[in-house]
């Protein structure tokens, strides 16, 4: 065998020097396209590798690369370019009190969209997307209000909350637990008093029920439940006792419910957002929710 690369006569091409039945392969060489975008693609990668985070360690992680580029660090920075370029309105918001804000349409309208993205972000697990509220959690678009619907009422309670260790809270006074001994032992009442009085409270909106019933309730209603709730069940804001007249309900307002509340107790809570927002922030939240519909 010579060392000689034999060439096949037709093509002029190399061949191997494999043969097999008088049939021999040839080497076609790659075309100069493919090759060159081949290199090119290596090149590619190494400086990838080289200048972007790419390579696995061992011992967990990867290389950085000498760019040290990160997808979350260039969120980061827009972040922080928003914040800088809204700095001029957080200071404005900082520096005013909520009706002056209220009285600037640009500054408002800037102020409540930032509430409606922080509502997103702080609220809406507890008081819904939209602030619908859900059982135990108040409705914020309609007009009732536990604890005032001003603007500087619902400021106040969003930044000191409610029923919490933040001593700026609304205490107010707790519904006892009108069926539990161990809770309210002074005052218990009977299953069918409770009964009764809660056929009170739905004859009071208007429901169908046992006048017999409704009549001993009121009774109940009189001697235990007007001095929270009011003569005329219209309730009480300074102690955070709800009207219970108007159909709108914070745990439900069927006979079931009803007679779970009386018999139980309630006491919602709600977070000091001062605790965890800035000022500014709090602020848009207040006029957020002071516009969704409800506002005083
Ligand atoms: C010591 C004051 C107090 C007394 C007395 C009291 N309540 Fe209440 N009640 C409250 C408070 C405060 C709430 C609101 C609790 C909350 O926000 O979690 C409430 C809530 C309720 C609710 C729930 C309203 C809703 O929107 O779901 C009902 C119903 C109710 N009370 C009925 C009664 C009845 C009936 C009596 C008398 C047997 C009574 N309460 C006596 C303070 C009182
Ligand atoms: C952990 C659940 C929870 C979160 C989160 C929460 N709240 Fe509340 N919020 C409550 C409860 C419960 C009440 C009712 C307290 C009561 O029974 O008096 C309430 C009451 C309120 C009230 C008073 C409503 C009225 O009728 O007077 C406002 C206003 C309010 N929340 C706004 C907000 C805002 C704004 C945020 C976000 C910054 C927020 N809440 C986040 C649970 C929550």
């Amino acid at each position: 065998m010579s060392n000689e690369v034999e060439k096949d006569k037709l093509s002029g091409t190399d061949t191997t020097g494999h043969e097999w039945d008088g049939i021999k392969e040839l080497n076609t060489p790659l075309p100069r396209w493919w090759l060159y975008t081949f290199y090119a693609c290596i090149l590619f990668a190494i400086g990838y590798c080289v200048l972007y985070p790419s390579i696995p360690l061992p011992w967990g992680g990867h290389t950085e690369g000498l760019l040290k580029f990160t997808n979350r660090k260039a969120i980061e920075e827009d972040l922080k370019a928003n914040a800088v370029a809204a700095r001029p309105q957080y200071a404005s918001i900082a520096a005013r009190d909520l009706d002056a804000i209220q009285a600037d349409a640009k500054l408002r309208d800037f102020a409540v969209a930032g509430g409606r993205a922080a509502f997103a972000q702080n609220c809406a697990p507890c008081h819904g997307n939209s602030g619908q509220g859900a059982k135990g959690y108040p409705n914020l678009l309609d007009d009732v209000w536990l604890w005032g619907g001003s603007l500087d009422q619902i400021h106040q309670t969003i930044r000191f909350g409610v029923r919490n260790a933040n001593p700026e809270s609304h205490q107010g006074v707790v519904m006892p637990a009108w069926g539990e001994a161990a809770k309210n032992p002074p005052q218990v009442l009977a299953a069918a008093q409770i009964s009764a009085v809660a056929d009170y409270v739905l004859s009071l909106n208007h429901k169908d029920v046992d006048m017999g019933s409704a009549k001993a309730g009121q009774a109940v209603f009189a001697e235990n439940c007007a001095a929270c709730h009011g003569e005329n069940a219209e309730g009480n804001q300074d102690m955070g006792a709800p009207p219970l007249i108007t159909g709108v309900w914070l745990y439900g307002g069927d006979k079931a419910s009803l007679v779970e509340t009386i018999t139980h107790g309630r006491a919602g809570q709600m977070p000091a957002w001062s605790e965890r927002l800035d000022e500014p922030t709090v602020k848009m939240l207040a006029l957020y929710v002071h516009q969704l519909g409800g506002g005083k």
